[in-house]
């Protein structure tokens, strides 16, 4: 507003009135960005001491002196004002702080939600593990294969119902007399170890199977563990042994095992191993895991068949081996008391957070 000259102003006096609010309008502020605007109003280009200052000139010469004095003690007082509200936001912001309660900087941080490894994973890491501790090396195969490598090699003769198109993916190959398949089992892994190393031989297969099955104990995919020792005069009791060493340390010492003769087209003799049911123990009257029976089926084996030694190269008069083959998915479910393998390839990860 213009000043009115023909009023009798007292300078000095307006200095003093622009003055009077000072200190309550800096005790109302609460952050810095106040402070900023409390400020402006008085030292601003808009301001009012700053206002005050243009007046000077109108002033009559000696008035000018006390009026500038005036300016500049206004001036200090406000940047003291803000001095202090300043000390006085910090004070009160620290207290705030001090009166939070206190941060324990032992405490462990808050983990973000993690993925974990499949259980098909754990239980075929676990396997792999006890098997290398009893020296045998890990081989790999591919999972399209020859069908010779499935089926021929391994001594299947040509009508077996297992190479009926229903069992197998078969797929296009570019030799028609070279048939091409999604491997139905490790077994190929065997016939590919041997044809190219020599004797002796102590490998384990793992590696994913095809089959063309899917219902509640029976993916389409699986994964399976193969295994296989050639040497000179391996004997059924070293099977025997091997395999029942292994189950001790997967399930336990309390478990039993027993074979039962079987047939494999790859293996002579050929077994099944079962152990005591891990649900009941294989007491009494069994349990619904067990159907009843107290035993649980968990793989094939055998003696390599002298045909297969033929069929890679190895002479059968000197060398003898063993062989087995076993179910990982199927380990998986037992351990975990699964009921239904396709919960293993649905991968809800409720279910997966559960086992
Ligand atoms: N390959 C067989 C299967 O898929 C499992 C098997 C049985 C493997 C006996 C073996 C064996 O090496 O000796 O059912």
């Amino acid at each position: 507003m213009a000043h009115d000259p023909n009023q009798t102003p007292d300078p000095l006096a307006e200095i003093e009135a622009a003055l009077v609010d000072l200190g309550r309008a800096f005790d109302a502020a609460h952050d810095d960005n106040d402070l900023r605007q409390v400020t402006a109003r008085y030292l601003g280009k808009e301001g009012t001491v700053t206002a005050l200052t243009r007046r000077i000139a109108e002033l009559p010469g000696p008035a000018r002196k006390p009026f500038g004095q005036k300016l500049n003690e206004a001036k200090a007082a406000v940047e003291r004002a803000r001095g202090e509200a300043e000390l006085r936001l910090k004070t009160e912001a620290r207290a705030r702080d001090l009166g939070q309660p206190a941060v324990d900087i032992t405490l462990p941080g808050r983990r973000p939600a993690r993925g974990r490894v499949h259980p098909i994973m754990r239980v075929l890491h676990e396997v792999i593990d006890v098997f290398a501790g009893l020296g045998f090396d890990v081989a790999e195969g591919p999972e399209v294969d020859l069908a010779v490598n499935n089926f021929d090699r391994l001594g299947f003769p040509p009508d077996h119902p297992a190479m009926d198109m229903h069992d197998s993916f078969f797929l296009p190959s570019g030799d028609p007399g070279q048939k091409v398949l999604l491997r139905t089992h490790t077994s190929t892994v065997q016939v590919r170890e041997m044809l190219s190393h020599p004797p002796p031989i102590q490998v384990i297969c793992p590696g994913a199977v095809f089959r063309r099955d899917d219902d509640v104990t029976h993916s389409p995919m699986f994964f399976q563990l193969e295994g296989l020792l050639v040497d000179e005069r391996v004997t059924l009791a070293e099977l025997r042994g091997v395999l029942d060493a292994f189950l001790v340390r997967l399930f336990g010492s309390s478990i039993r095992t027993r074979f039962r003769a079987s047939y494999f087209p790859f293996v002579e003799p050929g077994a099944e191993l079962d152990v005591s049911c891990l649900i009941c123990g294989g007491h009494d009257a069994g349990c619904r895991v067990c159907k009843g029976t107290g035993w649980l089926e968990v793989l094939g084996c055998g003696m390599v068949h002298p045909v297969v030694f033929e069929q890679v190269g190895y002479d059968p008069e000197r060398y003898t081996g063993f062989a087995f083959g076993m179910g990982i998915d199927r380990l998986a479910m037992l351990r975990y008391g699964v009921t239904d393998i396709r919960y293993l390839y649905d991968n809800d990860p409720r279910f997966l957070a559960s086992l």
